[in-house]
């Protein structure tokens, strides 16, 4: 890299989970600034730090070097309590988190988009689309829907009543508001961090009114608020100045290419722009100079959706042994692959040409390495943007539906 100050974006060119927490735990050190635009704790990126291994779900990885500011845009959805989890394991790790800047207008993931989250699947049955049941797409959709919570209000207790009443009146008839109680103990995780939040939601009792819940939950989100509160900053504006006084920014992305909501194998992919584009909204930041799209020797993907060079041997096994291919968020085993060329094909036109292939050496002990330049359509005959799809047709350019693939 040339040696003026440069804004560098390391983004997922797969399914995700093509290595970047790694690049960027690495290349952090070159760098001011560490930037996530996207997602929230659906990514699950896996460092070896000094302790050990250690995965992180919000906070950029580059939290561990001191002198680099990690900043979260508003293009997350934020779960606090998660977020508080992970500050406080860093914290007892030794690593201070006086680094961590908190976007205000980032999107807030409240307990009952988790039960949404796990209810919309239930309800896919076996068209679900496999989430990490982290509750990512419901804040997306309250987004839209123009009723979402941000950070900001958090801070303010009747802003925030106020915001949460509106939405469980208009969420009521999604839920089953008769096991409310046990719908929200269900999404509490195990760990000991959320006993208190547990202990709280049970003392709801059997069947709560909307208010009691949107008093309780005010709560339990004001005092997690007052918590955040000295993390947040205008985000948009701390790039804006680090770009001016000429620092070296470095952007995290979250997720990969083809979960990307637009570009990715829609509808089994997640809810916000893992693409370059996500760099621009999640961050309000104008100006990129280099962008590099992960890519592993292989590919893999959790959840469900199209998958075109799946492997079903045993060499499954060995790639899952070997590259330890398990979700770093969920544990579930990754489906494994042979590395795609039309992904990256299609990656480059969307992200730009700069490519780094990780987990190279995971493939060394194999007697046969399969790359895959082109797919053959399989389906019956229809239109696809524009273009009349056969039996047999060659497809080059990687064509963005699960309905093709
Ligand atoms: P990192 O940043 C791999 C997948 C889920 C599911 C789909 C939608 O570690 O690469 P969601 O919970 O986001 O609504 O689930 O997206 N998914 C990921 N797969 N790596 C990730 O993140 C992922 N984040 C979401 O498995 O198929
Ligand atoms: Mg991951």
């Amino acid at each position: 890299m040339e040696k003026k100050a440069k804004t560098v974006a390391i983004l997922g060119g797969q399914w995700g989970d093509e290595g970047k927490g790694k690049i960027v735990d690495w290349a952090a050190g070159y760098f001011s600034v560490c930037a996530r635009a996207t997602g929230g704790n659906n990514a699950g990126h896996t460092v070896y730090l000094k302790e050990g291994k250690h995965v992180f779900h919000l906070i950029p990885s580059a939290i561990t070097w001191e002198k680099v500011d990690c900043l979260l845009g508003n293009g997350l959805v934020i779960d606090p309590f998660v977020l508080l989890q992970e500050i406080k394991v860093l914290n007892e790790k030794g690593y201070t988190t006086n680094n961590l800047f908190i976007s205000g207008q980032a999107h807030v993931i409240l307990l009952y988009h988790k039960v949404m989250d796990l209810s919309l699947e239930k309800a896919k049955g076996t068209g679900k689309i496999g989430t990490t049941g982290r509750g990512i797409g419901p804040p997306y959709a309250d987004k839209m829907h123009r009723q979402g919570i941000r950070i900001n209000d958090l801070l303010d207790k009747k802003v925030l009543y106020e915001k949460i009443i509106q939405n469980l009146i208009d969420k009521k008839s999604s839920f089953d508001t008769d096991n409310f109680t046990s719908k929200l103990l269900e999404v509490i995780p195990a760990d000991h961090f959320f006993d208190f939040l547990r202990q709280e939601i049970q003392s709801l009792g059997n069947k709560p009114s909307l208010s009691e819940t949107a008093q309780l939950l005010t709560e339990l989100y004001f005092s997690a608020g007052k918590k955040i509160f000295l993390y947040v900053a205008d985000i948009h504006q701390k790039l804006d100045a680090a770009q001016v006084l000429g620092k070296n920014i470095l952007l995290e992305g979250a997720q990969g290419l083809l979960l990307d909501i637009d570009q990715g194998t829609y509808p089994f992919v997640t809810s916000s722009n893992s693409s370059l584009g996500g760099l621009n909204t999640g961050l309000g930041i104008s100006h990129i100079d280099e962008v590099y799209s992960i890519f592993k020797a292989y590919t893999t993907r959790v959840g469900s959706g199209p998958f075109p060079t799946e492997i079903n041997d045993e060499t499954v096994q060995y790639l899952r042994e070997k590259g330890q291919e398990f979700g770093s968020t969920t544990g579930r085993p990754r489906r494994c692959g042979w590395f795609d060329a039309v992904i990256t094909r299609y990656a480059s036109g969307i992200n730009g040409p700069k490519a780094i292939i990780t987990k190279l050496d995971i493939l060394s002990g194999l007697k046969t390495i399969k790359i895959c330049n082109s797919y053959r359509y399989l389906g019956p005959k229809r239109l696809f943007n524009g273009e009349i799809y056969f039996k047999g047709k060659i497809i080059r350019d990687f064509p963005a539906d699960s309905t093709i693939l």
